[in-house]
């Protein structure tokens, strides 16, 4: 069953980019039914209306709270469709009304091995912690930053020499190709929360 997804943007789009090359390449049974973000000129935008993927522009700075800007997201992605959320290099915390709508079908990637430099930073942090291996991380997104329970993860070296955009550039290849395999799984239904005590965990297939 085609899985109907809304992608939430504020930048580049690297990521939106490798969702719909995956889906090109029949590795995702999935559509993108609808590209948001909260940046107008985001290059995001650019690379959905170059595959005709329908997009908006909502400006977060229009709407009196977080809560608003959400509920104003969710009646269009409810709009298209949408079954479940990407953020995809989107760079606001997201509140319950969105949550709620989509319960355990919002996904985030994030540029650093979690819980290891939550926030905005991945990278820097890593980077000006002299940490030697970093990565990145598909999560759940629950309430907090960074916190929801972990999909997957991919591990690069840190080398000498290594600027925050040397090591971004190497994290990003692999977030290109985690993300896409996630949402590969949320598509087949292969991805399970478990609650029980302690921290929810999604259960993903054997690799
Ligand atoms: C990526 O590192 C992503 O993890 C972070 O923003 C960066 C740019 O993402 N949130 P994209 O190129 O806009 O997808």
């Amino acid at each position: 069953m085609t899985l109907a997804l809304g992608v939430l943007v504020s930048g580049s789009g690297s990521n939106l980019e490798a969702i719909l090359e995956a889906i090109a390449r029949r590795e995702l049974d999935a559509e993108v039914r609808l590209v948001v973000s909260n940046k107008r000129g985001a290059f995001a935008l650019e690379r959905a209306a170059r595959r005709d993927v329908p997009t908006a522009f909502v400006d977060h700075e229009a709407f009196p709270t977080r809560e608003a800007f959400d509920a104003d997201v969710v009646s269009r992605l409810r709009g298209r469709g949408v079954e479940a959320v990407v953020l995809a290099g989107f760079m606001r915390i997201v509140t319950p009304v969105l949550l709620e709508a989509f319960p355990d079908r919002v996904v985030n990637i994030h540029p650093a091995l979690l819980p290891a430099f939550p926030g905005v930073h991945g990278p820097r942090q890593a980077l000006e912690y002299g940490v030697k291996v970093a990565g990145c991380t598909v999560h759940m997104v629950d309430a907090g930053v960074d916190t929801g329970p972990i999909v997957a993860q991919a591990a690069v070296p840190v080398l000498a020499g290594d600027t925050e955009a040397s090591l971004a550039a190497r994290i990003l290849r692999e977030e290109h190709r985690i993300l896409p395999r996630a949402l590969a799984w949320l598509a087949r239904g292969e991805l399970v929360v478990e609650r029980g005590a302690g921290r929810p965990r999604v259960r993903v297939p054997a690799s």
